[in-house]
């Protein structure tokens, strides 16, 4: 049975590919939803995405993920760095979530530094543009049907 993978983009990334370009890129939110779908085809899994600017939607869609869907894939944006409340409900949950950040925050100004959320997630991925994407969703395949070994026969 094929996985469900949720992916929630919080506020402003809609506006990928004409918001500061040098640090985000010039890749649409469409473009990279598009390429998770087709990634998500090849690996067995089924994509979906939501983009939402408001920290009440994005936990919302969280929770009902807990019931709907077997992994998430999120970047809260700039509420990385500001909400408990997304921290709180990645603690409550029991599917695995990996974080991820088209810019690396350890290299950006001290308030990108502190972040809220990563420590209730599975992992995090930063700094490698929108192909974090790519790698968070490759990440979750992998947990969803972890390698057999080489060579080993079970
Ligand atoms: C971001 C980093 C945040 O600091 C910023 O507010 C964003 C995007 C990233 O993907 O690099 O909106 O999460």
């Amino acid at each position: 049975m094929a996985h469900d993978v949720w992916v929630l983009h919080g506020p402003n990334l809609n506006l990928l590919g004409r918001r500061e370009p040098k640090i985000y890129g010039r890749d649409t939110l469409a473009a990279i939803d598009a390429r998770l779908a087709a990634l998500g085809e090849e690996l067995g899994l089924r994509v979906t995405s939501f983009q939402s600017n408001h920290e009440g939607a994005l936990i919302d869609r969280l929770q009902i993920a807990m019931d709907e869907a077997d992994g998430v894939i999120l970047n809260p944006g700039a509420l990385t760095h500001t909400s408990m409340a997304i921290g709180d409900t990645l603690r409550a949950m029991t599917i695995p979530v990996v974080e991820v950040h088209l810019s690396n925050l350890v290299a950006r100004e001290r308030e990108r530094q502190v972040n809220l959320t990563a420590a209730a997630a599975a992992g995090v991925i930063m700094g490698f543009g929108s192909v974090g994407y790519e790698l968070a969703l490759r990440a979750l395949s992998a947990r969803f049907r972890p390698r057999r070994k080489r060579g080993g026969k079970s």
